[in-house]
């Protein structure tokens, strides 16, 4: 019902399929007002529009749309063939502090004509009400969220998390919420957040209900229009986004850009290429009627939201949403701050980002820093057991560092490079994703001077001599013996040092004595490290050229299994044995178990419950995702073991 076909920070894309009707994640979906229709459904879909959300109180409301709805159902009354969603009347609730209509009718009236995606009658509490107002309307939600959960129905149904500005309201709502069997999530109550640009507290709000959810069912964010907001509102894990913005700036004369709004008057060219905006010249704009304009303006604004859209879902199939949120994130600086408020949630955004992207890491600014890519990095060179006893520290050069140097690390010496992004690179492991896949700039900025010097101080500790290339010593104050040329480091390449460092920082502490204690490796023309051979000539692993990933064979699997559980493994099944050792992938539903370390991109050893290899593969969700999803693969198995 709910597939993810892609994943980058804490976000997805994915497919909802309901009715034979199939929506594709991130999806915005227009609001439209049943009884004004600014632009009809059918031209929304024209326009690429794949679902839409309007609302079912209105249309009960109103006797002629109800009865209409009632004949021949919600997509014929709105001629439109795709998703339709429908909020209950909440809205109202929110304005007006009172509907008529209760739950249960406005659920059956949802299901009766025909909605494919219906929405509980969650109360939507506004932000900075005392705690126990706060309180108390999530009660009153929670216990309306538990009577609608058992409601029958054809539709798929949303349940809502609301909590007003507190994050632990939110996140307890959030749990109860996840346990009720909602096939859609939703986080409201945010619309004046919005509305007033408070972009650092919608994320504190929206994180720890985010978390809570669960990875299984796709999640809404209530009322939030403006494309500025999509790719932060994405890489946080939301999904689905409806639209009134759309309507309501072309009503105001407003002209949405992805990166604000701007009044029509003060516009002197159209910057925007969509179809309002090439047919037609700012003074025909101007010069048009008042319900013309807001015609021409709405359409350009959708589409704008969905070009956005489509940037962001780009963007999560390349690995590059970080970058995008941190272009977007120069807009305003409410929003510079909402992207620091999330750096505050990069433990729960590390454990479900890949570990190998389609595309470089490009450096924007100090915010990079702060990605969960750079710390994990720091965290997993922790990992390395076996390294030389003294620490050089060399500036950055032209990758591969080893082959501008011509140099390689010894029992001796670790040679690593000091990077303005990644703080350390030992030369070991340089190849691996981002490392060699990186962009910076070519002086540092002070905050990254700040960064290295950090990252060398945590860095050297552990070693009997530090060794500083003079320009290091200069710019980075660090302490150690100050050295002009490099040539007294040299020495032969050792590929065991080099294996075991790239197998410790890939799979975890011990990986490298298992899997290369005893090993032979064989190089490129250039000189790179291609395939680890065992000492009786049998393939272990090869290494990646494109992110410096170890694939291994399953003669390599083999050796890594003797690492101790859950280290590196998926257990599946026994339902699903036969088949993976056949070499066929691995559904979700299958899997039992799963080591907490695994992201997507990491390499598995796919075992049954015996511990028994069965595989190895490629994870393409992360070990949470694994266990909570039902559908969709888990890992893509390489080789199968039979
Ligand atoms: N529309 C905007 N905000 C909300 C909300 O919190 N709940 C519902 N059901 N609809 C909304
Ligand atoms: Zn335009």
């Amino acid at each position: 019902m709910f597939e993810i076909t892609g994943r980058d920070a804490a976000g997805r894309c994915g497919v909802l399929s309901i009715n034979g009707r199939r929506l594709e994640t991130p999806a915005i979906l227009p609001v439209v007002n049943p009884k004004k229709m600014l632009i009809t459904p059918r031209e929304l879909a024209e326009m690429g529009f794949q679902g839409i959300i309007t609302n079912s109180y209105i249309i009960y409301r109103d006797e002629g749309l109800r009865e209409e709805a009632l004949a021949k159902g919600i997509h014929a009354l709105l001629d439109f063939d795709g998703v339709i969603m429908t909020d209950s009347g909440s809205f109202q609730l929110f304005r007006y502090r009172r509907v008529e209509v209760s739950q249960r009718e406005i659920l059956e009236f949802q299901d009766r004509i025909g909605v494919d995606i219906g929405v509980m009658l969650d109360i939507p509490t506004p932000p900075d009400v005392p705690a126990s107002a706060a309180e108390r309307d999530a009660g009153e939600t929670l216990l309306r969220a538990e009577e609608a959960a058992e409601f029958e129905r054809r539709m798929l149904l949303t349940g809502t998390v609301q909590g007003s500005t507190y994050p632990e309201l939110r996140r307890r709502l959030a749990s109860r919420i996840s346990e009720l069997g909602f096939e859609v999530h939703a986080i409201g109550g945010v619309v004046p957040l919005m509305e007033d640009y408070r972009f650092a507290e919608l994320v504190r709000l929206v994180m720890p209900a985010r978390q809570c959810l669960g990875h299984a069912k796709p999640v809404h964010l209530f009322g939030a229009g403006h494309p500025m907001l999509f790719s932060l509102a994405v890489l946080m894990g939301c999904d689905m986004f409806d639209s009134a913005a759309y309507a309501l700036y072309a009503r105001d004369g407003r002209y949405i850009t992805p990166s604000g709004t701007l009044r029509l008057e003060e516009l002197r060219e159209l910057p925007c290429s969509c179809r309002v905006c090439s047919e037609h010249t700012i003074a025909e704009l101007r010069s048009l009627d008042a319900e013309e304009r807001e015609k021409l303006l709405a359409e350009h604004n959708l589409l704008v939201s969905l070009e956005e859209v489509r940037r962001v879902r780009q963007a999560v199939h390349e690995g590059s949403l970080w970058e995008l949120v941190e272009r977007r994130a120069r807009a305003h600086p409410r929003l510079l701050e909402a992207l620091h408020a999330l750096h505050a949630h990069s433990d729960y955004i590390e454990a479900l980002e890949p570990v190998t992207k389609p595309r470089a890491f490009f450096y924007t600014g100090a915010e990079s820093l702060l990605r969960p890519a750079v710390r994990r990095h720091l965290e997993r060179l922790g990992n390395i057991e076996l390294r030389g006893r003294e620490l050089v520290l060399l500036q950055e050069a032209e990758k591969p560092f080893s082959r501008s140097y011509r140099l390689s690390s010894s029992r001796r010496y670790h040679i690593c490079v000091v990077s303005q992004v990644f703080g350390i690179i030992p030369l070991e492991v340089e190849e691996s994703y981002p490392l060699m896949q990186h962009e910076g700039l070519e002086v540092p900025e002070e905050a990254q001077l700040r960064h290295m010097r950090r990252a060398v101080d945590e860095y050297a500790a552990g070693f009997e001599r530090v060794h500083v290339h003079t320009s290091l010593a200069e710019v980075l104050n660090v302490e150690g013996e100050v050295f002009e040329s490099h040539g007294e480091f040299r020495a032969d390449p050792d590929p065991e040092l080099k294996l075991r460092a790239l197998a410790d920082y890939q799979f975890g502490r011990g990986a490298g004595r298992m899997l290369f204690s005893s090993a032979r490796a064989e190089y490129s023309r250039q000189g790179m490290l291609r395939r680890a051979y065992s000492d009786e000539g049998e393939l272990l692993a090869t290494l990646r050229p494109e992110d410096g990933v170890l694939v291994l064979t399953i003669a390599g699997a083999r050796r890594l299994l003797r690492l101790p559980p859950p280290m590196c493994r998926v257990v599946v099944d026994e339902e699903a044995e036969r088949f993976v050792r056949e070499g066929r992938s691995v559904y979700a539903r299958f899997v039992k178990a799963c080591d907490p370390a695994v992201r997507p991109g990491s390499e598995v050893l796919v075992v049954n419950g015996e511990d028994e290899l069965l595989a190895t593969g490629r994870a393409v969700l992360s070990a949470q995702e694994m266990l909570e999803l039902g559908c969709g693969v888990a890992v893509k198995t390489r080789h199968g073991c039979r």
